[in-house]
């Protein structure tokens, strides 16, 4: 099957040049007098904590100068333009909308094959996420499709996926491998995100997360699977350069805080970055592990203790929360943002777009966190944006219209902010700019 049957799947190179030939002649773009630009400056070299969250750094009737791929000024359109020609910027009018940066996803399993779909009526009937497991679904079966699916297979269908996120405005992703599970099948997926990466406008951050759960050869044998992380399938990953983070499942039935120390820290003397999946189904320690080894983010965090909040929140882990999880799951348990923005933890959100979870817009994840994790519009914003970049290790690159950051800034079809968690089941993007190229404009 052609891996390029996608709309929107172009050559980083071909999305890094202007597009028109009105754009090709011109310096730049100017957004001009939008009712807001959200803008999340200042910022401050580290997330946002506690009531930071909620200042978003609105400018009402604002524009936004973009060249060389950057963002050049924010400001009143006459100061904006002082010295400059028009005729010389390509012109987007965003009278009524609001501007903002793109969303930043720093939690997603982009790359597998197949779906899962079956699984929804064993979860009406009451299954949980580990019965479901046991009856031959959830992760193994997923393996099992992955790894009979070629590089260029996982490729299409994860461009597809790609291609939702970006039309929902999304314009950097955390992607993870976690469903080959034997070295050559985790470089398989690996190798996938990286070649999606260059082809997509999307930037794709790879994680490698081949302690996603115990292969179903190695069942009987946990020591010989954690073996193979350290000494194979971690140097194996980091030599290649296809990765920049390490994550572990670290859950009853998957891996203990103890497993899960060893692996990131094998995984950090290989240079990876630590990330871990904590606390979702008990209090499994997970967050402690998190502050334990310096990780930057630990993620899910449904049933962290307050004592480990405590801990994360003196180490300056990041938390990512996902709520279409719980939701999805058919769980009542959401994780306790409102305590974690209490204690000063930064908070970001990510759709965790899985098998078991087919989220691909993180204005939905917005709507979520505000209805059910009781988080206001502002600091979902935040979570979403800036707070999502330094989920990344990229706040000092991405996350806000800082002048002299990327140019990753969406216009959207609203007069004000909260219309994106208020209109539950909308797209309002209208147009994503992508290192400040115009890489997709609705027709209105
Ligand atoms: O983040 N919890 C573990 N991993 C994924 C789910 C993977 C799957 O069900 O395929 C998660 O929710
Ligand atoms: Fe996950």
């Amino acid at each position: 099957m052609s891996d390029r049957a996608h709309k929107i799947m172009l050559p980083k190179e071909r999305a890094a040049r202007p597009t028109s030939s009105r754009a090709r002649a011109a310096e730049g773009i100017v957004i001009r007098d939008a009712e807001q630009v959200v803008t999340l400056s200042p910022d401050r070299g580290r997330p946002l904590r506690g009531a930071e969250m909620r200042e978003l750094g609105i400018q009402t009737d604002a524009s936004v100068l973009i060249a060389g791929g950057r963002i050049q000024r924010v400001g009143r359109y006459e100061d904006l333009m002082r010295g400059r020609s028009e005729r010389e910027y390509e012109v987007i009018d965003a009278a009524g909308k609001i501007v903002m940066p793109g969303f930043v996803d720093p939690h997603t399993h982009l790359v597998f094959a197949g779906q899962r779909a079956s699984e929804l009526s064993w979860k009406v009937e009451g299954a949980s996420y580990l019965e479901i497991a046991e009856r031959g679904g959830g992760i193994q079966r997923t393996v099992r499709e992955t790894r009979a699916a070629s590089e260029s297979e996982l490729i299409h269908q994860a461009g597809g996926r790609l291609d939702q996120m970006l039309l929902n405005g999304t314009t950097t992703i955390e992607a993870k491998s976690g469903y080959g599970l034997t070295t050559v099948d985790e470089i398989k997926m690996l190798t996938a995100a990286k070649n999606l990466d260059k082809r997509h406008p999307v930037d794709i951050v790879r994680t490698f997360l081949g302690a996603h759960a115990f292969p179903e050869e190695y069942a009987e044998d946990r020591d010989g699977y954690i073996s193979l992380l350290e000494e194979e399938m971690i140097p194996a990953a980091a030599k290649a350069g296809l990765a920049e983070f390490c994550d572990v499942f670290c859950e009853e039935g998957y891996f203990t805080p103890e497993e899960s120390i060893r692996i990131l820290e094998k995984g950090q003397t290989f240079g990876l970055k630590s990330k871990i999946h904590a606390d979702e189904f008990t209090s499994s320690g997970g967050a402690r592990v998190a502050a334990e080894v310096g990780a930057i983010t630990a993620d899910h965090l449904l049933r962290t203790s307050e004592e480990d909040m405590v801990r994360m929140a003196e180490s300056g882990v990041v938390a990512v929360l996902l709520p279409a999880v719980p939701l999805l799951s058919m769980e009542e348990r959401f994780a306790n943002a409102r305590r974690m923005i209490e204690m000063e933890i930064p908070v970001a959100i990510a759709s965790d777009l899985n098998p078991n979870c087919w989220v691909t817009s993180m204005q939905t994840v917005i709507s979520l966190a505000c209805y059910k994790m009781r988080m206001t519009p502002e600091e979902a914003i935040a979570a979403s944006t800036i707070n999502a970049a330094y989920a990344l290790g990229r706040g000092g690159k991405i996350g806000s219209l800082d002048v002299g950051k990327v140019a990753d800034v969406l216009v959207l079809d609203i007069p004000d902010y909260l219309h994106i968690p208020y209109k539950f089941d909308g797209n309002c993007v209208e147009t994503v700019i992508k290192n400040g190229e115009i890489i997709h404009k609705r027709e209105s």
